[in-house]
């Protein structure tokens, strides 16, 4: 910045006597005169400036005092001008760099969800292949097998479900990501598709001592949503519940006729639940609670946030009550189909 641009104390309370003398319209001696005369003013309880003091002294005149006061007003306007000038020009530029940096961010969450999803569909060309593979070799149509070698075959076939459904997962998340994520409505019965998902969640209850049940009213009315995406949303809460569920808990499916427009949907668990201070990071991709190297509980943390963006792509709402060391619900309603 200039130098005469700056401003500096001296010029926000001018020292109106040494810019006289400066002026050449005052001596230092005069000026220490008024100065001694302006304390012992002070002292007798006499506050004076020190522009009346010279005036009354007769050390300058009036005028010349006026005028000195108006030009230091015009310097002090004028600098402040110039600040603020430099001011407006700073933040024009601070702007400029933010949007700059914004554009560059966007360009690589772009890029990032490219990413995920041509990694995604490339990792499931061979996976399809040795998924292929592993089920001729399974069922024994490329010949007997041994005890030792089913036993290996059906730990890779547990692998690759597990590697399929990650890559799952990347592809709905890249799709959030880009906003693809569409949804196809149609009428669909909720307890049908509740019970595929819990068939297919119950291995994994039972080898780790969680028991998974449904609990719904009768009849319940067709419901109006994206089956698809429903049954991996409901899939992925009840994995959540089983893996945060110690042995001997419980995963319940609860299906509730709420009035003539609504099915309320709850999947409720008796595991470790989530303390309140964090029920927000559970919503955020990648998030994990048990974020340390030794993590039990396995998993990417898209779950929640993908099944958070599916449920309000519905136009519902998905809500979480939890206790710590309790247990934990998930709740959201889902529109009666119109034609039921
Ligand atoms: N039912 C639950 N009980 C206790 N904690 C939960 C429960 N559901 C989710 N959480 C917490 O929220 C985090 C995020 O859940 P989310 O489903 O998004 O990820 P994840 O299950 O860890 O991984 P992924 O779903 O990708 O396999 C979990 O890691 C866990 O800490
Ligand atoms: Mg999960």
């Amino acid at each position: 910045m200039p130098e005469q641009t700056r401003l500096t104390p001296e010029m926000l309370v001018p020292r109106i006597g040494e810019y006289l003398i400066k002026k050449g319209k005052l001596t230092e001696e005069d000026l220490e005169k008024a100065l001694t005369y302006q304390r012992q003013q002070v002292s007798n309880g006499n506050s004076r400036l020190l522009g009346e003091t010279l005036v009354d002294l007769g050390l300058i005149e009036r005028s010349d005092l006026d005028a000195t006061v108006t030009e230091q007003i015009l310097r002090l306007r004028g600098a402040l001008q110039a600040a603020n000038r430099n001011l407006e020009r700073r933040v024009k530029e601070r702007t400029a760099e933010l949007q700059e940096a914004l554009h560059r961010l966007n360009e690589l969450a772009q890029l990032k969800a490219n990413f995920i999803s041509n990694i995604s569909h490339e990792l499931r060309t061979p996976l399809t292949h040795m998924k292929g593979y592993i089920e001729l070799l399974v069922t024994g149509s490329l010949g007997p097998l041994t005890e030792d070698q089913a036993h290996a075959l059906q730990v890779s076939q547990h692998s690759t479900n597990r590697l399929e459904s990650l890559i799952d997962d990347l592809i709905m998340f890249s799709m959030a990501s880009r906003g693809e994520l569409t949804i196809k409505q149609e009428p669909t019965e909720i307890m049908t598709l509740s019970e595929i998902c819990v068939k297919s969640a119950q291995q994994k209850a039972e080898s780790r001592g969680v028991t998974v049940h449904i609990a719904a009213d009768e009849d319940l009315p067709l419901v109006q949503i994206d089956p698809q995406k429903m049954s991996w949303v409901i899939s992925q809460l009840l994995d959540n519940g089983i893996k945060f569920t110690p042995a001997g808990g419980m995963v319940v499916v609860n299906l509730r006729k709420d009035s003539d427009k609504l099915v309320n949907v709850s999947i409720v668990d008796t595991g470790i639940g989530i303390p309140p201070e964090r029920m927000k990071e559970v919503f955020e991709p990648f998030h994990q609670l048990d974020g340390s190297s030794t993590r039990r509980y396995g998993g990417t943390g898209l779950g929640l946030s993908l099944i958070q963006e599916i449920i309000e792509a519905h136009g519902s709402i998905i809500d979480v009550k939890s206790v710590e060391g309790r247990g934990t619900t998930v709740k959201f309603p889902l529109l009666i189909s119109a034609s039921d």
